[in-house]
């Protein structure tokens, strides 16, 4: 992937796997395809797209010594795009005895540049660069382009093209920018210039899979029990006997965490429970009850409600009460840690996406959701070693973790909630009393959307209480009262967002029950504000 693409497409930076989070068991699964990593935008989503085919694969520094790539004895290489020219001093570049490890190797954008470059073509700046939709030509179909129309809608992000394919390789596609949009040689080495991964390439994933069974010869059994198996594996020779801590924030990827590290290491295991009082109705309890009665985990729960109430009093601004409420997650995080001894080990739920967005520097706002979510700024003093089972993954692969691991079905399936829970849906000062009310609001809305059966078709929905009060009337009485905002959306990832044409009834049932069931609240307004130039939430 080169410069300049449309970013609203593309996840931003990839986070490499560091030393120390390179799996250290990650030994052999029965069928393993290495994606390796050239720092294109769209690196960890090519290895999601080949999960997707049921077949295992990580992402590694496209540098991996190839000693470390023969171990893990995978079955097919992709070498993936990267923002660098590959006659540009410093381009990165694969171990050079990855070409020669006999193995199918799929260069994509420039990684198929890399192929050209380094086995002896000519790759050389186009004179038009291809940025966006275009067509690709097959001109010759074989095993990859196998079951497809010789005309292909694709995604093209390149400024530079190949000239002339290497000795033993043929151009079996072009498009109108670029002579050679995909080559291959007899030995299954393949490179195509355009991006299979990216929703705007229809037929990408056919591609994909055309490539992992057709010329890799894989077949398709990994699961999510595999990951799980491997992980648990994974984390118990990591920690051996040590202790780990977890903190769980009464969301998805906590428990999800928690289980699996539970799975590996059993006792050795304490979480922690914050409850800050900022959660929705029911919802810590809900997750401390599965935990600790069906997983029988131990958990130690920390009332601190009003702890952080006292700590919000009179604040206003959104900015400032995250920061408030991410330092005092610190601090009774670290006072119910220290009572538990020496712990070597801190478990934490970060995501893919966690990792994107704590690596994208024009984002402030993502910066901070990583900072709270993952217990970022804990101080020097309580140095943990991280352990991030859920780093390679996205959202949805981490609920069928959860329900692979037991959880139940609400649990993993529940909506997104922000770190800082209902404080950032109280516009203006929050107190104890404008809690309640957004709390049951909120569980008006969440409760006629599952009755609906919308509630699993949108990405979040909920109430927010704004600081306008309105005049009504109820029976005889004149009333001025508080004005609550329902906010429903679709989104694919949180990152852009559209109000949710929910149907009119249900908007009714919803605004009827609040004005009727929400002490203090006499009018209901519906958000139809997409993202951008709204966000999602209010504050
Ligand atoms: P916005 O409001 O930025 O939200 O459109 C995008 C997604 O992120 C969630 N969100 C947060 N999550 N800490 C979090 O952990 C935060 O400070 C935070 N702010 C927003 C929001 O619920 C939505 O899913």
């Amino acid at each position: 992937m080169q410069a300049g693409v449309d970013s609203q497409l593309l996840t931003p930076t990839v986070g490499r796997l560091g030393q120390d989070e390179t799996p250290a068991a990650a030994e052999v699964a029965t069928e393993t395809v290495l994606v390796l990593d050239f720092g294109s935008q769209t690196s960890q989503l090519i290895a999601r797209r080949v999960r997707e085919a049921r077949v295992y694969c990580e992402l590694i520094p496209g540098t991996t010594p190839v000693d470390e790539i023969r171990r893990r004895r995978p079955l097919g290489l992709i070498l993936s795009g990267g923002p660098a020219s590959v006659y540009a001093a410093g381009a990165p570049r694969p171990d050079p005895a990855v070409y020669r490890l006999g193995v199918p190797i799929l260069g994509i954008c420039y990684g198929m540049q890399l192929l050209a470059h380094d086995l002896g073509g000519q790759v050389e700046p186009s004179a038009r660069r291809e940025y966006g939709p275009a067509t690709v030509t097959v001109d010759e179909p074989g095993p990859l382009f196998f079951g497809l129309p010789s005309r292909l809608p694709v995604w093209m992000s390149h400024g530079d093209v190949i000239r002339r394919p290497p000795a033993g390789f043929r151009a079996v596609a072009h498009s109108q920018e670029s002579p050679v949009a995909a080559m291959r040689d007899e030995a299954g080495r393949i490179g195509i210039q355009f991006h299979p991964e990216v929703v705007h390439t229809p037929m990408g994933a056919e591609i994909l899979r055309n490539f992992l069974y057709r010329i890799c010869g894989c077949t398709g059994s990994w699961e999510s029990e595999h990951f799980i198996e491997r992980t648990v594996e994974e984390v118990r020779s990591r920690v051996g006997d040590a202790r780990v801590i977890c903190a769980l924030s009464g969301g998805v990827d906590s428990a999800v965490t928690a289980a699996l590290v539970h799975r590996a290491v059993g006792d050795q295991l304490t979480c922690i429970f914050v409850d800050n009082g900022l959660l929705r109705r029911g919802e810590g309890d809900r997750v401390v009850d599965v935990l600790t009665r069906s997983m029988r985990m131990d958990i130690r729960r920390v009332d601190a409600q009003d702890h952080f109430l006292q700590a919000l009093a009179g604040v206003v601004d959104p900015e400032e009460k995250r920061r408030i409420i991410g330092r005092e997650f610190i601090h009774v995080f670290e006072s119910a840690a220290t009572q538990l001894g020496r712990v070597p080990y801190l478990a934490q739920g970060t995501l893919y996406p966690d990792v994107i967005e704590s690596t994208a520097s024009d984002t402030e706002h993502a910066h901070k959701i990583k900072t709270h979510h993952n217990v970022g700024g804990l101080p020097e003093r309580m140095r943990f070693q991280l352990v991030e089972p859920l780093r390679a993954l996205f959202k949805d692969e981490v609920r069928q973790v959860g329900r692979g691991l037991g959880l139940p079905d609400d649990l993993v399936r529940r909506q997104p909630f922000p770190g800082p829970g209902l404080a950032i849906r109280i516009i203006g000062p929050v107190t104890k009393e404008r809690l309640e009310t957004v709390r049951a609001a909120d569980w008006i809305v969440i409760d006629e959307m599952k009755r609906t059966g919308l509630y699993h078709q949108v990405w979040q929905s909920f109430a927010i209480l704004t600081p306008i009060s309105s005049v009504g009337v109820m029976g005889d009485y004149r009333t001025y009262a508080n004005v609550v905002a329902v906010r429903i959306v679709e989104s694919q990832d949180g990152m852009t967002a559209d109000w949710a044409r929910i149907p009119s009834d249900v908007l009714a049932d919803i605004s009827r029950r609040i004005v009727g069931e929400v002490p203090g609240v006499n009018r209901v307004v519906y958000d139809i504000s997409s993202k951008p130039p709204s966000t999602i939430e209010w504050e």
